[in-house]
């Protein structure tokens, strides 16, 4: 056996150095004890010695460390072993990583989708409040994570808030800013930090900005928020004021020019598809390989709703850019619309398929997953405000009118939607692809294309 000494949980590079050795010397990962800082108690099966030479290397695809650098930050104990594994097994055979079916590729990259998921979570319920120094001003969150997410996250903030102090406290570790430079201390209660009024304006105004009195579903709002993070969001207190105002800001809403909000819109829009990111409403993120948001211009007058991303949208993480998107285009050209002016997004925002051998088959999302999921499309609109909303398809219509409708009975005229707003319903164009009759293909696109005609005219 050898017993390996990594510094930290999370620390990837040690880890690099030390697999490397042992694959160049053929130590096979069942003889391997992975152990971490002084490592008393912490021995698991497997290994790494941070000792080994840099100098002796083999080349590794981009993938893999793609995948370990997050895997790794995992808290699973066996994880430097099942990368030592992969990693053995990767050298053997080049594509393993495609291989969707194989156990191990699958257990790996679940560890790195959950790891994403957290650093998504931290980045979205990460709340400030200020106390004061000696030196004025410090901001100082709490976040209590799932994973060893923490030092892989902090660029991030370092980022976002560069001119601000702060100090974001965990259970494990606690990282520090003092505008120049990041430091760490040790972990940290909740206790330690400041309770009370947060001041963190932003936030409140963000969620202002999103809140749509004309949506007003207070149980929904708070329950898209993980239960656990509540307690950190100022936003939640601002909910019963919302409400007060709602018929105020709702007539002030429907004077209000959209160019005059324009930046928080934007920033609304940012906060929302980061949130959505590490979306677990329902179980379809489990699979997916990452949640896929509408695109286009926040102040579009015009939202096509599709069903749920194909398997190129997965991968992409773009909406409508698949065989199905590249006949969108054409018909939307085709009746004169500008596809650069529009906003794009789904009613399901994952993936859902069946793995049949290698190939990935478009599964229908089910009521349930449907409405899981409307949360998101509310949010959008109540962040575009379209002039008009179009269903493509039947699990868009059911998303956006909340019951089945007939798109053969529907299309053609305008509706309106519970909140007021206009929405027109019409075909999904993977419906055009489906049909095996040309002349019945060809008859149902020039329908298509005539419906998004009379749509396109109904914009200013
Ligand atoms: N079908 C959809 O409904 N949406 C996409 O993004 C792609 C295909």
């Amino acid at each position: 056996m050898r017993v390996v000494t990594i510094e930290a949980e999370d620390d990837f590079d040690g880890w690099r150095d030390a697999v490397r050795g042992l694959v160049l010397d053929q130590v096979p990962p069942d003889q391997v004890v992975w152990q971490v800082g002084d490592g008393a108690g912490e021995l698991f099966a497997g290994q790494g010695s941070s000792g080994a030479a840099p100098a002796r290397a083999f080349s590794v695809p981009r993938p893999f460390i793609d995948l370990a650098r997050n895997a790794i930050l995992h808290r699973d104990r066996e994880r430097f072993a099942l990368l030592h594994t992969l990693l053995v097994r990767l050298r053997d055979h080049l594509k393993l990583l495609e291989d969707q079916a194989d156990p191990l590729v699958r257990r790996v990259e679940s560890f790195a989708k959950a790891v994403r998921r957290d650093i998504h979570k931290m980045r979205a319920f990460v709340r400030f409040r200020e106390v004061q120094d000696d030196d004025g001003a410090r901001y100082v969150a709490w976040f209590e994570p799932e994973f060893h997410i923490v030092r892989a996250n902090a660029a991030f903030f370092v980022d976002r808030f560069a001119s601000m102090r702060w100090s974001i406290l965990t259970p494990e570790l606690s990282i520090h800013w003092n505008g120049k430079r990041l430091s760490e201390g040790p972990g940290a209660s909740k206790a330690d930090a400041p309770d009370g009024d947060p001041v963190e304006a932003v936030w409140k105004t963000y969620y202002a900005s999103i809140f749509n009195p004309a949506r007003v579903k207070v149980g929904a709002m708070l329950k898209e928020m993980p239960r656990k993070y509540w307690k950190n969001m100022p936003e939640t207190a601002l909910v019963p004021q919302l409400i007060a105002n709602a018929q105020r800001r709702e007539s002030e809403m429907v004077t209000t020019a959209k160019t005059k909000i324009g930046g928080n819109i934007e920033a609304a829009w940012h906060a929302l598809r980061e949130e959505a990111m590490g979306c677990t409403r329902c179980h379809l993120y489990k699979h997916a390989t990452q949640t896929v948001f509408g695109e286009g211009p926040v102040d579009a007058r015009l939202v096509f709703v599709g069903e749920q991303p194909g398997d190129q949208e997965d991968l992409a993480g773009k909406p409508f850019i698949g065989p199905a998107g590249q006949m969108f285009d054409r018909a939307l050209a085709e009746a004169g619309v500008d596809r650069a002016r529009v906003y794009v997004t789904n009613a399901v925002k994952h993936f859902k398929y069946e793995q049949r051998g290698k190939r990935r088959i478009h599964s229908k999302p089910d009521a349930g997953e449907i409405s899981a999921c409307r949360w998101w499309i509310e949010q959008e609109l109540a962040i575009v405000k379209p002039q008009v909303t179009v269903a493509l398809g039947a699990t868009a219509a059911r998303s956006l009118f909340g019951k089945v409708m007939t798109i053969s009975r529907e299309r053609g005229r305008a509706h309106q939607l519970p909140d007021g707003g206009e929405a027109w319903i019409t075909v999904h164009p993977s419906f055009l692809l489906r049909l095996p009759d040309p002349d019945a293909r060809h008859a149902e696109y020039a329908k298509f294309v005539a419906d998004l005609k009379a749509i396109g005219k109904r914009i200013d």
